[in-house]
């Protein structure tokens, strides 16, 4: 399928697993944010547009107290609450296979009674003991392109040219700096490796002469906005 701004769009058949839920009357999303939360202000907007039919944010989580995000949900109404996230290294040395940040975060999803959580500019990694609770419950936005099956290190654009895959920090630089022409974003289940998981679906973004890594961050998060929309629509 293609997008209106020249934007090569690619919906994956995902198994629809989840039928209990599917008959349910509201799916209540739960969405995750480190920053700006634009992409929260898409989901906001396309429910209010009533794009996303039976569904509601029942809870927005920040690991940051001062994520715009969390104004955005405010305006809005909407529960949310500043979650402080343990540093990695105290959870290690805790020896806990999960860390208390994530305890409580799993507490907080099951008291809002949250279907499906959504990272959607969530800067914080999961251990595989968070993750492993929640099969295809857990989705995330990632701003380069995955292969189908979100392993592998290498992805085949549209036209047919191979780049590598990008994954962990600072992806949008590392696409940059790698010199490819086509980047894009992906919003894939959550597993325990990071920024790895099933595509549900995603979308390529042209690479411009001159591009900044905040010029082309800022076109990757406008299809970002549709792309979250429609994923969310078909992921459950
Ligand atoms: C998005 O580009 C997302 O892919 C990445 O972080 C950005 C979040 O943007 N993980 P926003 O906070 O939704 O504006």
């Amino acid at each position: 399928m293609s997008g209106s701004a020249g934007e090569q769009y690619e919906w994956k058949n995902i198994d629809k697993l989840h039928t209990e839920e599917a008959v349910r009357k509201t799916l209540r999303l739960g969405v995750l944010i480190s920053g700006d939360g634009s992409n929260l202000q898409a989901l906001i907007d396309a429910i209010a547009q009533r794009e996303l039919p039976g569904m509601e944010i029942a809870l927005v989580v920040s690991n940051r107290a001062d994520a715009y995000g969390i104004q955005r949900a405010l305006q809005q109404r909407i529960p949310v609450i500043y979650l402080p996230w343990e540093k990695r290294s105290a959870m290690l040395s805790s020896g806990a296979d999960m860390s208390a940040s994530e305890t409580k975060l799993t507490a907080l999803l099951q008291l809002f009674q949250v279907d499906l959580t959504i990272c959607a500019g969530w800067l914080r990694i999961f251990t595989p003991a968070f993750v492993s609770q929640f099969p295809r419950r857990l989705i995330n936005l990632h701003p380069a392109l995955l292969p189908d099956d979100g392993i592998g290190n290498t992805f085949t654009t549209s036209d047919g040219t191979v780049i590598p895959v990008f994954r962990g920090l600072h992806v949008i630089k590392q696409a940059l700096a790698a010199g490819v022409k086509v980047t894009g974003s992906s919003l894939h289940y959550v597993m325990p490796e990071v920024d790895a998981g099933p595509v549900i679906c995603r979308a390529e973004v042209a690479i411009e002469p001159g591009d900044t890594e905040e010029s082309l961050h800022e076109r990757i998060k406008q299809v970002e906005h549709r792309l979250i929309v429609e994923g969310v629509r078909i992921s459950f």
